[in-house]
């Protein structure tokens, strides 16, 4: 099995998925991960709708291929303007992501990431800006989900463009009027390679040492 180590450093976006069947036993390990996920009071406020019927699939995927077109099309009015390297990064992205889009019905499993605030205690409402505490109760379990799909050998990417199509998502999957979706993470096999290495900012660019903007010293 993969050493976490290198899984988490070549835990990329996998958007190319093959349709075939991720085998029982391998998803029933995969949602085993998202339930040893910590949660705040370990109250475990989160559901996870894994669909496999193929018309449940489809009206997922359409609506995805809806929102990714709306999305991609703010990239690439973008691109004349970035530098080189950067934009070949992007086209990369948008080419994948496309991919994804007009394939997403096709992807064996889509795992509906839900979650009921009122289960929640999420210490950073009223603050007057964003509140962000509570998604730490349901993206720590993707994360896991994630990583454990990295050691199956199996794709995966998170997905929140969905989340824009809230209330059609609910619809199409029956969920309950008080629970809300935060994640929509399509998983199988990769068709290219699959996992590899990512491109992320070095470590003195994202940690400081006791006061902001100290250089961190270890
Ligand atoms: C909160 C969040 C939301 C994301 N939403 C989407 C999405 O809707 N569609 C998509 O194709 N990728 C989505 N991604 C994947 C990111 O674009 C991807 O992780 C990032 O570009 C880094 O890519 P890499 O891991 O391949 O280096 C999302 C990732 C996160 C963490």
């Amino acid at each position: 099995m993969v050493d976490l180590y290198e899984a988490m450093s070549t835990l990329r976006a996998v958007r190319r998925l093959k349709p075939d069947p991720v085998p029982a036993e391998v998803l029933g390990r995969v949602l085993q991960a998202a339930a040893w996920a910590p949660t705040g009071g370990n109250v475990q406020p989160f559901r996870i709708v894994a669909v496999k019927q193929p018309a449940l699939k489809q009206g997922l995927g359409d609506l995805y291929h809806a929102e990714w077109h709306e999305y991609s099309k703010g990239h690439i009015a973008a691109m004349p303007g970035m530098r080189e390297a950067a934009r070949e990064q992007m086209a990369k992205m948008l080419k994948a992501g496309d991919y994804l889009a007009s394939h997403m019905a096709e992807t064996p499993v889509i795992l509906v990431f839900c979650f009921n605030p009122d289960y929640m205690a999420i210490t950073d409402s009223g603050l007057g800006r964003p509140s962000i505490v509570g998604g730490g109760s349901v993206y720590t379990a993707v994360q896991n989900v994630m990583l454990a799909c990295r050691a199956e050998g199996l794709g995966c990417v998170l997905t929140t463009l969905l989340c824009h199509k809230e209330q059609a998502v609910k619809e199409l999957l029956d969920i309950p009027a008080d629970w809300y979706t935060c994640a929509h993470v399509p998983i199988g096999y990769p068709v290219l390679k699959g996992h590899g290495p990512i491109s992320r900012r070095p470590l003195d660019k994202l940690v400081y040492s006791d006061q902001w903007a100290q250089p961190f010293t270890e």
